[in-house]
């Protein structure tokens, strides 16, 4: 059986696949950067030797500065300034895209530890150290690490990002080609950080409803998330109908809070990841800060759990 090595050297060339939108749109700017340098650095090469040649010593030539130049002058200046300009707009607009997955994306959340990527479907099919993603459909990541920092690196889809722990950190892209890409870890993470790999499977769209049905049947991550969230006594405070006074989270995700300290927030997974774990630290206006934090008793996988729960209750996220 082909190892996650194996695959990796017979992806020796990897980096000439472009499998995802985002590879192409990369690939595109990096070609640009390097042909407009490759030609500033030519030209430049050029006037060099030129002039080493033409003023060497010893040999007759006018040397009179020039006067009367400042066109030129101008015009080197501006051009350069213009198209790095160009350049930025350009990187930025790849930049943002890139950081701002589309509404519809399919949910994946990663969990990285030392040494390996524990991976869930939003039917609470899980995986490890593979990933299983349909063709031409987005897909969006939310990641976080159980230990130290990771950083998720496809690279025939041109992504890495950095998996931190006490964050989630995203990355989306939709996969062009059918087949398997090497993945890697691409930050130093301890002894076995050279074998934290794995491979993203790409599937046709059909082929990959009927593998995501296959797995054993399992909660989807909402659902487990709910059953905790009854097992952990947060309905107790948190339903409409409790005697203790505490914020209702239906609808929560993606809401703007107003805090008892005048600021202001939209609840978003570190939001709620950092209501569970410190409630203390963004004390919603209105409430008394009562609750406990379950630091210690939840895992990452509880928490991405409780969060799909909470998202689940906003009705443009429904799954
Ligand atoms: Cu995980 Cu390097």
């Amino acid at each position: 059986m082909a190892t996650d090595t194996d695959l990796a050297l017979s992806h020796g060339f990897a980096l000439l696949d472009a499998a995802s939108t985002q590879a192409s749109r990369t690939d595109t700017i990096f070609l640009a950067m390097l042909l407009l340098c490759g030609t500033v650095a030519l030209v430049l090469l050029v006037l060099i030797v030129a002039f080493a040649v033409r003023y060497r010593r010893g040999n007759q030539v006018d040397r009179t500065p020039p006067r009367g130049l400042r066109g030129i002058e101008v015009a080197w200046t501006v051009t350069p300034l213009l198209i790095f300009f160009a350049v930025f707009g350009w990187a930025a607009r790849d930049f943002i895209t890139m950081a701002d997955p589309p509404r519809d994306a399919l949910p994946v959340t990663v969990v990285a530890k030392q040494w390996m990527w524990k991976l869930q479907h939003r039917n609470g099919r899980r995986e490890i150290n593979e990933l299983h993603v349909p063709q031409g459909e987005p897909v969006v990541l939310t990641m976080t690490s159980q230990d130290v920092i990771h950083s998720l690196f496809v690279p025939a889809f041109r992504l890495k990002q950095d998996v931190v722990p006490g964050r989630y950190t995203r990355l989306w892209f939709t996969a062009t080609q059918l087949g398997e890409f090497p993945l890697f870890c691409s930050e130093y993470c301890g002894s076995e950080h050279s074998q934290m790999t794995g491979r993203v499977v790409v599937m046709s769209a059909a082929e990959y409803g009927r593998w995501l049905a296959s797995g054993p049947a399992q909660p989807s991550t909402a659902q487990y998330g709910f059953a905790l969230f009854r097992q952990l006594g947060c309905s107790g405070c948190h339903d409409p109908r409790s005697t203790i006074h505490a914020p209702s989270l239906d609808g929560l995700y993606g809401r703007t809070v107003h805090l008892q300290d005048g600021r202001s927030i939209v609840a978003d997974a570190d939001y709620i990841r950092d209501s569970i774990l410190v409630p203390a630290k963004d004390v919603v206006a209105g409430f008394a800060p009562v609750m406990p934090s379950f630091a210690g008793q939840v895992s990452e996988e509880d928490l991405e759990a409780l969060i799909a729960y909470i998202q689940s209750t906003s009705p443009r996220d429904t799954p």
